[in-house]
């Protein structure tokens, strides 16, 4: 299994006249789950998708261990799911999910499994329109998944999820990307996802982003729903809600 940093080196991102990222570094450890949060417009997604290599950084450089975005992609080593997830229309959940081996070159795996994991059972064969719009994001959580990436781009993947199936893929997607190796990169607005989910945080400034804080998540027990109700995981919630309020 590969083992995959990210680097960002002084990126930068404008639209029009707007800088919405100014010179912005950073080092992603391999294996590590990152969490990016901020304000809405700060960038997140612009920074993601300069990773994705979606996006070309009008300057500076996004490498991937020592290549570009696009060579990993090409390999089939990167995989993203965003908020409003791409789906092919004519396509069931099945084979929407299959696309994202196929499109890596890598053999299909146990799609059932996924979708039993996801909570799609019994919508195997339903196209995109006849899903909802959680349901629709799930399938694009596994399609990310299935093919085992080096490096995974979450941009608030869980939007549309109901409260109780999001608890439940917090809990169990998680040790399935950990245990892979895979390095990954989580964009949310909830702060308890922030810190459930990751060994470190982010917290970037309004437009544009700059990180105002970069706290590591040292838990030691299991990321469940009971971690949430500790005296720990409070402090590092408020530590965050903090800085967020600060830097408004
Ligand atoms: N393709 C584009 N053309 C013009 N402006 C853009 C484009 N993409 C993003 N922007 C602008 O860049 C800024 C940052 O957008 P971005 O989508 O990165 O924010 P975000 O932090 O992901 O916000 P949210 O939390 O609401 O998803 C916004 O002001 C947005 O209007
Ligand atoms: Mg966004």
């Amino acid at each position: 299994m590969a083992s995959v940093d990210i680097h960002c080196d002084s990126i930068t991102k404008r639209f029009g006249g707007t800088e919405v990222v100014i010179p912005f570094s950073v080092t992603l450890a391999a294996g590590q789950t990152t969490a990016l949060v901020g304000p809405s417009g700060c960038g997140k997604s612009t920074i993601l998708r300069m990773i994705a290599g979606l996006d070309t950084p009008d300057s500076g450089t996004v490498a991937l261990g020592a290549e570009p975005p696009r060579t990993v992609a090409r390999k089939g080593a990167l995989a993203m799911a965003f908020q409003d997830p791409s789906l092919l229309p004519w396509r069931s959940a099945r084979a929407n999910i299959a696309l994202g081996a196929e499109l890596a070159r890598k053999p299909v795996g146990d799609v059932d499994e996924l979708i039993d994991l996801v909570g799609l059972g019994g919508f195997a064969d339903h196209r995109p329109g006849e899903l909802s719009g959680g349901m629709r994001q799930r399938v694009a959580i596994a399609r990310s998944l299935i093919s085992e990436p080096d490096v995974l781009l979450l941009d608030e993947p869980f939007g549309a999820v109901d409260a109780m199936t999001r608890r439940r893929l917090n809990e169990d997607l998680p040790p399935l990307w950990r245990s892979r190796g895979a390095t990954v990169v989580l964009v949310t607005h909830s702060v308890q996802e922030a810190v459930l989910l990751s060994d470190r945080v982010l917290v970037l400034s309004p437009r544009p982003a700059r990180v105002v804080a970069d706290i590591p998540i040292a838990l030691t027990g299991t990321r469940d729903s009971k971690l949430v109700q500790t005296a720990e995981f409070a402090a590092l919630s408020k530590e965050i809600f903090a800085v967020l309020e600060d830097s408004i």
